[in-house]
């Protein structure tokens, strides 16, 4: 039997002002992932997700299903033949609709078996391609933050329409991601964002600056080996984030719990409103902040470190 994995994600700085242009970095999560496993089998080719409750043949599936497409794209690109008798079985430890690339990181977990499978040789870049297309389905317009971070398992600093870029930190660092556990309609806040943009534009552009440059600046302490000193970019983000009104009574709790309890900064990750924080921590915080999570009110805290 093939197995392979792949990570969540998680925003680090630049949600919303990317979608005016403005760049942003993503993190994989590594912590929770996504696995598919292949085994061969006697009778076509299955499809098996009990997350979902659900077991299936390729043949027979519907026209959207991502994972079907996600076994089409691959069987395509390996020349067309019919796939070999097989079941493939995919679970997943990360959080559904919760920020966290569950989507992208289940169609990446299949494309890398299927590839091990026809010995296909696909590079980081030609999986996150394949992922992509999944995600259209999904998503409509995905911006290719989530398939590109999870594909190459590092770091991304992105921006809107150019080839995104892995970074590579010099030295790791410690994130706890804390859940409200309100549900994050991402396209709510952001049709928010677009209707004060276009009420104030001005005002709306400037707080986009002030956060692209904010991302800008994280993404050379990363790489200069400064993490320490994303804190304070973390909550300075956090506050412009407030200012464009997607953050919330919950998230606002949970980011000055977690300062307060000797993290280095925290902000709200994501579409905001609900969903997912951020606090950066190190060996002595870690577990302070996360009590303070738990005790604020967080329904989940993933550690995660990123390197
Ligand atoms: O909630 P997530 O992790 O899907 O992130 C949304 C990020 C936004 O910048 C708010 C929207 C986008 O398309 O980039």
């Amino acid at each position: 039997m093939l197995a392979a994995t792949a990570p969540g994600k998680a925003i680090l700085f630049g949600e919303h002002a990317v979608v005016y242009g403005r760049p942003a970095l993503a993190v994989p999560v590594t912590q929770v992932q996504a696995t598919a496993t292949l085994a061969p089998g006697s009778n076509g080719f299955w499809i098996d997700a009990p997350d979902l409750g659900r077991r299936y043949q390729l043949d027979t599936s519907d026209p959207g299903d991502p994972l079907a497409a996600a076994v089409a794209l691959v069987a395509e690109r390996a020349g067309g033949q019919p796939l070999p008798p097989a079941v493939l079985r995919v679970t997943s430890t990360i959080p559904i609709a919760s920020g966290l690339g569950s989507g992208a990181a289940v169609a990446t977990a299949v494309v890398r078996v299927l590839d091990a499978w026809l010995h296909l040789g696909l590079e980081p870049a030609d999986i996150s391609a394949l992922v992509f297309e999944t995600e259209k389905l999904l998503h409509g317009t995905p911006s290719g933050i989530d398939n590109t971070v999870i594909a190459f398992g590092q770091p991304v600093h992105f921006i809107k329409g150019h080839p995104p870029e892995p970074i590579h930190p010099a030295r790791p660092f410690q994130l706890l991601i804390g859940d409200t556990g309100r549900p994050s309609p991402t396209k709510v806040t952001v049709g928010d964002v677009r209707a004060a943009f276009e009420r104030d534009p001005e005002r709306l552009s400037r707080l986009f600056d002030e956060i692209g440059a904010i991302a800008a600046g994280a993404r050379r302490e990363i790489e200069s080996g400064q993490p320490e000193a994303l804190g304070p970019l973390m909550t300075q983000n956090h506050a412009l984030l407030r200012e464009l009104g997607v953050s919330s009574v919950e998230l606002d709790a949970l980011v000055d719990r977690a300062c307060a309890a000797g993290a280095g900064g925290a902000k709200l990750s994501g579409g905001g409103r609900g969903g997912n924080m951020l606090a950066l921590v190190d060996d002595d915080s870690m577990g302070p902040v996360k009590g303070a999570l738990l005790a604020a009110g967080a329904l989940r805290v993933i550690a995660t470190r990123v390197e």
